[in-house]
């Protein structure tokens, strides 16, 4: 599964923030905007994708590393990185095995990628291995609704989405945080439940 999401998202990568751009300030509204204000220190981003949330890093985040699995959208976050003149450090690999010391960073964030790895949970654990003890965990994901049509839909249109995005809609990821051991700090929903942006300690 992962080399096909690798493949998708190398397709994908010159027209992905063209296909999401729109619909996002609808969906999202500022989280973006906060998640990037919530790196701070070493910050690592994990499934970095574009580089959408780049813009809105500020001088709080001292030191930025960056990994995706895919080489062309990491080909896009470069530019975008060298263009607002953010130094960061970018590594293509897969999220669910990080290749990073314990411990190494204050900051770990995610954000819409969690519902396209192919096991969230072992992905989860590699955050918190990652990060600090007294570190924070950022996440900004898409997750089953708490509504149930809007969860019935999100279920219903899980196989068109995952067969075209590698993407699925019907995750229950901030449980899955919770059962990984993260303690959540703080969650805003949006949506109907569906977009969140959480902050968490290992
Ligand atoms: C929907 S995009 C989100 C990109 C970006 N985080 C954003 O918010 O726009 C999903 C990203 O996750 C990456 N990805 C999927 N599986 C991965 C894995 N196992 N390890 C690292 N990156 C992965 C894809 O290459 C893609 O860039």
């Amino acid at each position: 599964m992962t080399e096909r999401v690798r493949q998708i998202y190398d397709r994908k990568a010159s027209s992905y923030d063209a296909s999401v751009g729109r619909a996002e300030n609808l969906m999202l509204g500022d989280f973006r905007k906060q998640f990037g204000a919530l790196m701070r220190g070493d910050v690592l981003e994990v499934a970095v994708g574009s580089g959408l949330n780049l813009p809105h890093y500020t001088a709080a985040a001292i030191s930025c590393t960056a990994i995706d699995l895919s080489e062309g959208m990491l080909a896009v976050a470069r530019d975008r990185a060298e263009k607002l003149g953010l130094p960061v450090t970018f590594v293509q690999g897969d999220a669910t095995h990080l290749p990073f010391a314990d411990h190494q960073f204050d900051t770990v964030g995610i954000s819409l990628a969690l519902c396209t790895v192919p096991d969230p949970a072992a992905v989860l654990r590699e955050l918190r291995r990652v990060c600090r003890p007294t570190g924070t965990i950022v996440l900004l994901e898409h997750v089953l609704s708490p509504h149930r049509p809007v969860a019935l839909l999100e279920r219903l249109l899980t196989p068109l989405q995952s067969r075209a995005m590698g993407c699925h809609l019907d995750r229950p990821t901030i449980d899955t945080a919770r059962a990984v051991g993260l303690t959540i700090e703080s969650e805003q929903s949006r949506r109907l439940g569906v977009f969140r942006l959480v902050t968490a300690h290992p």
